[in-house]
């Protein structure tokens, strides 16, 4: 798919701004501050609805203005869809589709991007969270409909936490808990987690492959890439070594501990042995959770587990091979969304690839690499501070951003 047109009213520095974009290549060029990269986050946000730079959606609502709104063109194939998003800081979204007003979760999936920025070095080097992120994000892009899921996952999690909490508090008052409701949200998590795990170890078995592959072609030889989902539930479940397990090399451990991780992956798909799996760990590590006032268990706590070669990418990776892996990392979901042909849009589920600053912070030999990747893909939006920074191989429409003009060139 590709977007054909744009148009951004109120959105961050963009009073009002229509575009119109062909399939190919795309770049936008200027100096920074002058939003190239707010353009592009408009696109990026019609297909997550929500930014990959901030949390909160206020940031995104023009200073001084109260709501903005993105709307795009987008053609899948030859059939052409209008999506129109308006953010309302503070308050839900409202869609329209085809210029009819629908509730968010159906525009949801009409548009599908695939974003690399600088950000992403996050993804190796940060936290588990923007893992469970990248991964819940790839989730929803292949099915909207689970994006559900994750909110009401949220919801109870919160629910359960303040629950424990205020059971520990009682206990240290001499009182006595309400076990009762703590057991249905136990039930409540167990169930829509069980979900959750199965659809981000389907998404990373999808994704493994592509991955390995995209890292092999962008890198200087250090590998291979390999990915594992490690789940807490495995982990309190007491394996015997969950850590060595888990992050093994599938080259060096051989192919039994191989067929461990891959058994292990397998199970994690079974919605119905997870939940059993997450409700009886809840019931072994109550007492803990109390005391702790935490919730122990569950997909909020899993993680991503990137390997490279023997070793996890985090805390071992060069800054060079670390940008190679976040790169991998997005190039081999662009590769799963391309494959994938369940959408309820048709079969053109490839995504609209975004590349916000990355050129300048590549060596010229992954650029070239990357600018070979990608030069037949159906829709690529560049941004970068000079022309020089865009590989000559990704000849393509020019736009020079400055001052919120948005000009052809
Ligand atoms: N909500 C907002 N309202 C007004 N201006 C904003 C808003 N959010 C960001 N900006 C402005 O946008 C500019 C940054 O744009 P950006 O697209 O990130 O630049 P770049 O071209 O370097 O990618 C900054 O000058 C910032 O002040
Ligand atoms: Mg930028």
């Amino acid at each position: 798919m590709y977007v054909s047109d744009l148009a951004l009213d109120d959105f961050r520095s963009y009073d009002e701004l229509v575009l119109a974009l062909e399939p190919g290549v795309t770049a936008f060029i200027g100096p920074n501050g002058q939003g190239k990269t707010n353009l592009v986050e408009a696109i990026a946000y019609l297909s997550t609805f929500s930014s990959h730079r901030v949390a909160a959606d206020a940031a995104l609502v023009r200073q001084g203005t109260t709501g903005a709104v993105v709307r795009a063109k987008v053609v899948h194939g030859e059939r052409p869809s209008v999506v129109e998003l308006e953010i309302v800081a503070g308050k839900a979204n409202r869609a329209r589709l085809n210029r009819t007003a629908v509730r968010t979760r159906e525009a949801l999936g009409v548009v599908r991007t695939v974003v690399f920025a600088p950000e992403d070095l996050e993804l190796v080097k940060g936290d588990p969270g923007s893992r469970r992120r990248f991964l819940d994000d790839l989730v929803v892009l292949l099915t909207p409909r689970l994006a559900a899921l994750r909110s009401e996952y949220d919801k109870v999690l919160r629910q359960r936490v303040a629950l424990l909490k205020s059971a520990g508090a009682a206990r240290r008052r001499g009182g006595r808990e309400d076990s009762g409701t703590l057991e249905v949200w136990d039930a409540q998590l167990a169930d829509v987690g069980a979900q959750l795990v199965a659809a981000r170890a389907e998404v990373v078995r999808l994704l493994r492959p592509h991955v390995a592959a995209a890292y092999e072609q962008v890198s200087s030889g250090q590998g291979p890439a390999r990915i594992d989902y490690r789940a807490s539930i495995d982990v309190v479940d007491e394996v015997p070594d969950p850590d060595t397990a888990l992050l093994g090399d599938p080259g060096e451990a051989g192919d039994s501990a191989r067929a461990t991780v891959d058994e292990r992956e397998k199970a994690l798909r079974d919605t119905t042995a997870v939940r059993d799996r997450l409700l009886a760990a809840m019931g072994r590590l109550r007492e803990k959770e109390i005391e702790r006032g935490v919730a122990l268990v569950g997909p909020h706590r899993d993680d991503l587990a990137l390997t490279l070669g023997t070793l996890p990418a985090r805390g071992f990776a060069s800054h060079g091979e670390s940008w190679s892996y976040a790169l991998a990392l997005r190039l081999g979901s662009y590769q799963v969304l391309r494959e994938d042909d369940t959408s309820p849009w048709g079969p053109d589920g490839e995504p609209v690839l975004i590349l916000d600053d990355v050129f300048a912070e590549l060596d010229s030999r992954r650029r070239a690499r990357l600018a070979e990747l990608v030069a037949a893909s159906q829709q690529v939006l560049i941004t970068a501070a000079v022309a020089e920074d865009v590989p000559d191989g990704l000849a393509g429409a020019r736009f020079d951003v400055r001052d919120g003009a948005v000009t052809r060139v």
